[in-house]
């Protein structure tokens, strides 16, 4: 399978699971897992905007950062300007929270109800330049099936 045929079967996949569970922690406990598994990325999770806060929320992968303020790091300059962010290596991003040192490039997207920003999905690679556009479109796509269950 290419990585679009993948996406496509992983996709499907979060459709059944949120097709038949309504509960928000548990689904995105399942498509952390299911997306970092299927992609063997280093870190996939999502941070939920709490009391202008975003709080780690279920994620694959290493212990990461609890709590990441309004406009900090790649999580937070997503919630901030509403829209993904591609980090081809994370060293050139300034204010970036490094988690694990391992964490060479990363993808944000955001996910918005309302036009405001509930949570972020947030994915890490130890390979420098990992995410491409193809990521971008299908997390999107994912991203977009999450919302419209808020
Ligand atoms: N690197 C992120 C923090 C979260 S961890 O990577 C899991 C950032 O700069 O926002």
């Amino acid at each position: 399978m290419n990585k679009e045929q993948q996406y496509e079967h992983v996709a499907l996949q979060i459709k059944g699971l949120i097709e038949s569970e309504t509960d928000l922690i548990a689904n995105l406990s399942n498509i952390a897992n299911l997306l970092g598994e299927a992609f063997s990325w280093w870190w996939t999770g999502f941070y939920l905007v709490k009391d202008k806060e975003l709080i780690l929320g279920p994620f694959r992968g290493p212990v990461a950062c609890t709590r990441i303020a309004f406009g900090k790091g790649v999580c937070g300059t997503a919630w901030q300007e509403k829209k993904p962010i591609r980090v081809k290596n994370v060293n050139d991003f300034p204010g970036h929270i490094a988690c694990s040192a391992e964490s060479l490039s990363e993808i944000v997207v955001p996910i918005l109800k309302d036009n405001e920003v509930q949570m972020v999905l947030d994915v890490d690679s130890e390979m420098e330049n990992h995410f491409d556009e193809l990521d971008e479109k299908y997390l999107e796509r994912i991203c977009y099936m999450i919302a419209e269950k808020l």
